[in-house]
């Protein structure tokens, strides 16, 4: 695929033609403005310092709890899907409050929505060689942040161009090959965000490395459009 790389200053002064790419700063690190193939940020450095070395060390103590009780397997009921399975671990307060301003910050385009917005919050650890195919985030996720964590080397989030229709809000998988993809690169501390629109915000995620894949995912819901009897029912956080 080929990018273009501007900053927002320039595109604003409209020097920089449609750029797909653009990068700027956000309190020292570094802002990938991506948009196509379809509109997100990611940004680098995104916690400073010291909170950086809390989550880290948060993310250290998941992933013994992974290596003692394993993954998770009630995020799907049906069998065909257990090959999904990952571990989740889903917090009841906003450990991770820094992720909170980017839906107002960031003027990507949303889904409508009512209510005041809660949160949730999960720990994802996704074994080695695991794959999730392409599929839009379900229908009660308004915004997504997902913070990179460990290890070093992981692959990032693959971005389709897909035209398939068949999102019914629930993760379906995408019916349709993609045209074609954008992968971000992984790095340890960079926060994936972007807003959910159906349709079209077709992402898949895979951890191709010998090494469990660690992120803390974030994400502003509808309150009422939280499925019960899900793995994260009952784990809305009030922001
Ligand atoms: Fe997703």
């Amino acid at each position: 695929m080929t990018t273009v790389i501007g900053t927002l200053q320039s595109e604003m002064k409209g020097t920089s033609s449609t750029p797909t790419m653009s990068s700027t700063d956000y309190q020292g690190g570094l802002v990938t403005h991506i948009k196509d193939p379809w509109e997100c940020v990611a940004i680098e450095d995104f916690l400073p310092k010291e909170r950086w070395e809390v989550i880290k060390n948060l993310g250290q103590i998941h992933l013994e709890k992974y290596y003692e009780i394993g993954v998770t397997t009630r995020d799907y009921e049906k069998p065909e899907l257990a090959v999904r399975n990952k571990y989740s671990w889903y917090e009841d307060e906003d450990i991770i409050p820094e992720t909170n301003e980017l839906f107002y910050k960031y003027d990507l385009p949303y889904r409508e929505y009512q209510g005041k917005l809660k949160k949730i919050i999960h720990w994802a650890i996704a074994p080695p060689r695991w794959s999730y195919p392409a599929h839009c985030d379900n229908r009660a996720r308004i915004s997504t942040t997902i913070l990179y964590v460990s290890p070093e080397k992981s692959d990032g989030t693959i971005l389709h161009k897909n035209s398939s229709t068949n999102d019914g809000g629930d993760h379906e998988e995408a019916d349709l090959p993609s045209d074609y993809t954008y992968e971000l690169e992984w790095k340890p501390n960079k926060a994936f965000f972007h807003n959910c629109i159906p349709n079209k915000t077709w992402h898949s995620i895979s951890n191709e490395t010998d090494s469990p894949r660690i992120t803390l995912n974030s994400f502003f819901v509808q309150e009422d459009l939280v499925l019960p009897n899900r793995i994260y029912s009952g784990h809305e956080i009030t922001i």
